[in-house]
């Protein structure tokens, strides 16, 4: 064997459980992998335990993992975001040479990736900064994978990225975004998305046991007839199993012994701050990260808890509501409530993709993202075919296949709305989610008045609905109105 035959396609430093498990499936589709980890252990225990799934190259070093790397050497880190990634960046640019790339596969902040790319490119070589998707199962038999950086990068990358992603219809879930931060700023959305769909599936769940007074294991059923329909997902999938889970120790359903204060390791936040930065009204998102952040502040809750008046609340029961028929409704309404999380997904890639100059194609990333990602489900197919067909779409819910899915979704919806409103059960995103489908369709909306009173206070001056320019009212003075501009 020569010295070039012996060396890696590709490398991967960091082998916590997702960088092994992505090692393991680039050796399992025939690829020789670098392996390199800062403490030697982890690097020895994965060769140890899964040797014999393909061919690694363990380095001691940086040097020794950078030197075992055929050119282009193709690094990926699957270290911690942040300060870890930056130290590790610096490593391997010492040690590798021009026209070589390195792929950061975390969850990094996209500016800090766009910073990191105008960095590394100034010493001549490639970063690419990759969202990947679905867990650590995901990283081993097939993620959904949003590369950026350059697209020169991708001709060598690309193919072994697509060779170890998930696949739908002969079609690998892998494709290049677009420049620079382009693929972290797309994961970072779709983990917003993935935010808003769990809070919408956790909504359901929610009415259908405090409303509806299901158990969980009626409620895992529900789930499952659910999972054969529209709502045919990843998530949906998942929460069947998580509800059907009965904790050995106690004997009661699992979920009712797990504390209710989700943790968020930041990817949702981020997306918001960036939509406000953006301008998108990104609310399902946006509410699903404060439900996330209100479920975990325990001791304001714990003081509120039975110390807040409810008011008036009422039962199904009491308002002869048929269980059936609420179970439907609720479906619908999460249905519902789950496109427009994504319709605003979408909102935000387009308005990034333009003020950052990418050119983000979302009908490309509906695609990527039907198989190997948290949020992959059926109606991802729908959702590629309503950008395919139009690629400028103004809103997702103006398609028509998607909206003859709302015409028929919109009265269960609002009931479901209504009803939990007098029951007095939390539904932050359905509801704002509604609110945000009526503020999209309706003709007036209160913000004239909002310009009324910023004029008022401030002289930000207003347009007016029948003639071009900027007008203010000298509200102080006699009220005339002056033209500005
Ligand atoms: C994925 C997940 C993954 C991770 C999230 C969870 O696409 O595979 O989104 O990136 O599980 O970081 O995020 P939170 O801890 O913020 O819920």
């Amino acid at each position: 064997m020569t010295e070039q035959q012996a060396l890696a396609h590709i490398g991967v430093v960091g082998l916590a459980v997702m960088g092994s498990n992505l090692a393991r499936n680039f050796a399992s589709r025939g690829h020789t992998v670098a392996v390199y980890n800062r403490s030697y252990e982890k690097t020895a225990l994965l060769v140890e335990e899964h040797g014999n799934e393909g061919s690694f190259l363990p380095a001691k070093s940086i040097e020794e993992f950078v030197a075992s790397l055929e050119r282009p050497r193709r690094a990926i880190i699957m270290v911690q975001a942040g300060a870890a990634t930056d130290a590790v960046i610096n490593q391997l640019a010492d040690a590798m040479e021009p026209g070589d790339i390195i792929i950061d596969g975390g969850n990094a902040l996209y500016t800090d990736t766009m910073r990191r790319e105008r960095e590394i490119s100034a010493k001549g070589l490639h970063f690419v900064g990759a969202g990947i998707s679905g867990g650590e199962e995901g990283a081993l038999n097939g993620p959904s994978i949003m590369p950026g950086g350059p697209k020169e990068s991708y001709e060598s990358l690309g193919p072994l990225l697509e060779s170890i992603a998930a696949v739908v219809d002969g079609v690998p879930c892998c494709t290049h975004i677009g420049a620079d931060g382009a693929g972290h700023f797309v994961k970072m959305v779709h983990n917003g998305i993935e935010y808003a769909d769990m809070q919408v599936i956790g909504e359901a769940y929610h009415l259908l046991r405090y409303a509806a007074r299901m158990t969980p294991a009626e409620i895992s059923d529900v789930f499952k007839e659910w999972n054969t329909g529209d709502l045919d997902s990843y998530l949906v999938e998942i929460t069947a199993e998580v509800l059907a889970q009965v904790d050995a120790e106690t004997g009661q359903p699992l979920i009712d012994v797990i504390v209710d204060s989700a943790g968020q390791k930041g990817t949702g936040r981020w997306t918001v701050k960036a939509a406000l930065d953006l301008g998108i009204a990104t609310t399902g998102i946006g509410e699903a990260v404060f439900a996330r952040a209100l479920s975990g502040a325990r001791t304001q809750r714990t003081a509120a808890v039975g110390n807040l008046p409810a008011g008036t609340l009422t039962t199904l029961e009491a308002l002869g509501v048929d269980r059936a028929d609420f179970i439907e409704d609720v479906r619908r309404a999460l249905y519902a409530s789950k496109l427009v999380a994504y319709a605003q997904g979408f909102d935000e890639i387009k308005a990034g993709g333009v003020e950052n100059n990418w050119e983000l194609r979302p009908g490309d990333l509906a695609t990527i993202w039907r198989g190997g990602c948290i949020i992959r489900a059926k109606f991802l197919n729908r959702i590629k075919e309503a950008y395919e067909t139009d690629p400028e779409l103004q809103s997702l819910l103006l398609d028509p296949y998607f909206k003859g899915e709302v015409a028929n979704l919109v009265d269960s919806w609002r009931r479901v709305v209504v009803l939990s409103t007098q029951l007095g059960l939390p539904i932050p995103v359905f509801a704002s989610s509604l609110s945000y489908y009526d503020s999209l369709r309706s003709e007036r909306l209160p913000a004239a008045l909002i310009q009324g009173q910023r004029d008022f206070f401030g002289a930000h001056t207003y347009e007016r609905t029948d003639k071009p320019g900027h007008f203010h009212t000298l509200w102080s003075g006699d009220r005339t109105e002056v033209q500005t501009s």
